[in-house]
């Protein structure tokens, strides 16, 4: 294929890909938006195989096959519960190709650069694999941290900043020796020193977050993910995959600063970690105290004589498959001339977007499910608010006990309503691990359950 041809496809594909960007979002555009980003993708991958640099076929075709298999499979199979974990791991392939293919252009025998093309090629390399190695062990660690394989808490070694900075400053030096190196062989092993350092640093960056923190960190590595697609895009005089990743690493930083302004955090502080450590528990001990159990059938009751009602979603809405009974109940209690709204925190559930997705496909209306700013204010004039399967992001601690791991984060008031009904299983802690003072409140009820019997039950009561 023409060069030429090459080129315009990969203009194509570059604004299918801002299209892409901007219908996700918006609920009502997030499915055209998703459409926009397959046609983008699919117009990239035949244009690069089409193009004149591609000319192993054979190689090519088996490993997409092997690839196109695996990813088939894992998205079928994967809950949506397991989303972040699969996001995490996409990003650590990500940050392992990088890696992967800087050093082997280094290695390429065919890479003839002279004078201060060389230097800049030489720049590429080093900068990609040092960001690829990071986002490698960091996604593979927030993968653990996420599925429950390694603990939430953060690792907060002693001397853990100074450390930090003794990497970043050896791995200067060593891109020192790195460009003045006078053969390829001198070059190596620098540039596998640094590498080594740098997989040490994003798994420590990461170990050092705390369990409330961790929605930052997702979309840093998402971040991470694509300025080392970018790196990779600049060793392989890859346009499309400069805009790519760049478009990636910045809409991954944007959707960073709105977590940590959602989690009212400051981004340096979160990336240097030790937050959330102040011990499970948070120190609310003296409020634990007695909490008072419901039943569905009251529950319902309390629904039928209710004008107002919120419903705010978790994650534990989630593991249940709660959404459908949920939605059947909103359906049910709005035809009885009930005004039904529901509150989502920004970071309900374990990945940006999770209840609205979850909600979307139960069929709930877009216009009743409301973001914590544009409802957080009504709970004192609500009658009922239905806490189902969230913990953390009701947990009033947070503006009330300065000393608790969550202390500043902004929550759903949701104990200011008359009567808050809270659907979980037990008495235990959500993510973060904090004990949570919302149960033991007088005007909270425990409805205790699986999240989808429980409504499935107050159903058959109304
Ligand atoms: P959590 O604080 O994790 O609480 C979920 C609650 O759901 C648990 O206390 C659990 O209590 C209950 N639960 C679990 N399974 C259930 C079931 N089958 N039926 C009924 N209840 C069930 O969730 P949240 O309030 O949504 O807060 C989110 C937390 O995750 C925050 O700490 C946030 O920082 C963190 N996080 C968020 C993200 C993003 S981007 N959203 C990413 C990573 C981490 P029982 O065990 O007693 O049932």
């Amino acid at each position: 294929m023409a060069t030429g041809v090459v080129t315009a496809s990969y203009i194509g594909a570059s604004i299918l890909f801002i299209l892409s960007l901007g219908g996700l979002s918006h609920q009502e555009t997030s499915r055209r938006g998703n459409m926009y980003g397959i046609a983008g993708m699919a117009l990239a991958i035949i244009a690069t195989i089409m193009s004149d640099n591609v000319n192993t076929y054979i190689v090519l075709i088996i490993m997409m096959a092997i690839g196109g298999s695996i990813g088939t499979m894992l998205a079928r199979r994967v809950e949506m519960t397991q989303m972040p974990e699969l996001v995490a791991m996409l990003h650590s392939f990500v940050g392992l190709a990088a890696v992967l293919v800087g050093v082997a252009s280094y290695l390429d025998p065919n890479a003839h650069f002279e004078g201060v093309e060389k230097v800049i090629h030489e720049v590429e390399i080093f900068l990609g694999v040092f960001i690829g190695a990071i986002t490698f062990t960091g996604s593979v660690v927030a993968f653990g941290k996420l599925n429950g394989k390694i603990a939430s808490k953060p690792l907060t070694l002693p001397g853990r900043h100074l450390m930090n900075l003794g990497i970043v400053v050896v791995s200067i030096w060593l891109g020192s020796v790195f460009l003045n190196a006078e053969t390829v062989s001198g070059g190596m092993a620098p540039l596998i020193i640094m590498t080594l350092l740098a997989f040490i640093f994003g798994a420590h960056l990461v170990m050092a977050i705390g369990g409330a923190d961790m929605p930052v960190v997702i979309s840093m590595l998402n971040s991470y993910s694509g300025w080392a697609a970018a790196a990779t895009g600049f060793m392989l005089s890859n346009d499309l995959l400069i805009v790519v990743g760049a478009l990636v690493g910045s809409s991954g930083a944007i959707l960073s600063y709105i977590m940590c302004r959602a989690m009212n955090r400051k981004f340096l502080a979160v990336i240097l970690g030790g937050f959330g450590s102040s011990g499970a528990g948070g120190g609310d001990d003296e409020e634990a105290g007695e909490y008072v159990a419901v039943s569905a059938e009251e529950t319902a009751e309390q629904l039928k004589d209710a004008k107002e009602v919120i419903i705010v979603p978790g994650y534990g809405m989630a593991v249940a498959h709660a959404q459908h009974p949920v939605s059947e109940l909103t359906k049910q209690l709005r035809a009885r001339g009930t005004n039904v709204r529901f509150a989502i925190h920004p970071v309900a559930g374990r990945m940006p977007g999770h209840m609205n997705v979850l909600l979307a496909e139960a069929k709930v209306p877009y216009d009743i499910v409301l973001e914590m700013d544009e409802i957080n204010e009504d709970f004192p004039e609500t009658d009922v608010v239905m806490v189902i399967g969230a913990n953390d992001i009701v947990n009033p601690s947070a503006l009330e006990n300065p000393n608790s791991p969550i202390a500043g984060m902004p929550v759903l008031e949701v104990w200011k309503a008359k009567t808050t009904i809270i659907s979980k299983r037990s008495m235990a802690t959500g993510y973060a691990g904090v004990d949570n003072p919302l149960f033991y409140r007088e005007n909270s009820r425990m409805l205790f359950g699986d999240a989808k019997d429980s409504v499935d039950a107050i159903l058959k009561f109304l």
